[in-house]
């Protein structure tokens, strides 16, 4: 009895310190995404979508409406990539310009990217790993 005890104990230790040293590991990826994210947005993005995503008038979209961003989520590495042409519609206006894509971002880039913008000017999205940006390349039209 005592034994047994002894091992559920354990087993409850190691399991909280696994969940620990894990969830630790995320939030330190996240934080290093969202600063170096920062970064990168000022040199490529900031320009057209402003330093708070205001945007510019009906000329660059916000990048302040969650509900596009979020349900956007899976196209925003096509977006940054590839560019973007034909309407959009941003916190209710419809933009019909053309935004650069940036190929030469490296993956990890465009997911720093990500993390940045999904997790800035009110949008809470979370981490986005490096490796949904070759699943989501894929599905790019
Ligand atoms: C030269 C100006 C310019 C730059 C630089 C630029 N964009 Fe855009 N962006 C636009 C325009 C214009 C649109 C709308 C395109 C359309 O009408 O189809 C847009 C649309 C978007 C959208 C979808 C609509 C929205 O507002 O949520 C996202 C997301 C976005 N850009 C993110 C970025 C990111 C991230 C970067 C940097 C990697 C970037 N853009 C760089 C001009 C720009």
């Amino acid at each position: 009895m005592r034994n047994k005890l002894l091992y559920l104990f354990t087993c409850f230790f190691c399991a909280v310190l696994v969940f620990e040293s894990c969830s630790n590991e995320l939030e330190l990826n996240y934080q290093r995404y969202y600063v170096n994210g920062k970064g990168l947005y000022e040199k490529n993005c900031q320009n057209c979508h402003g330093a708070n995503g205001e945007g510019l008038n009906k000329l660059y979209p916000s990048l302040t409406d969650t509900v596009f961003l979020s349900k956007n989520r899976n196209s925003l590495a096509c977006m940054i990539k590839n560019g973007l042409n034909g309407d959009v519609k941003v916190n209710g206006i419809t933009y019909n310009s053309a935004m650069p894509g940036n190929a030469e971002l490296a993956d990890i880039d465009v997911a720093q990217i990500i993390v940045y913008i999904t997790n800035s000017f009110g949008n809470k999205q979370g981490f986005y790993d490096q490796k949904q940006v070759a699943v989501d390349v894929k599905g790019c039209d």
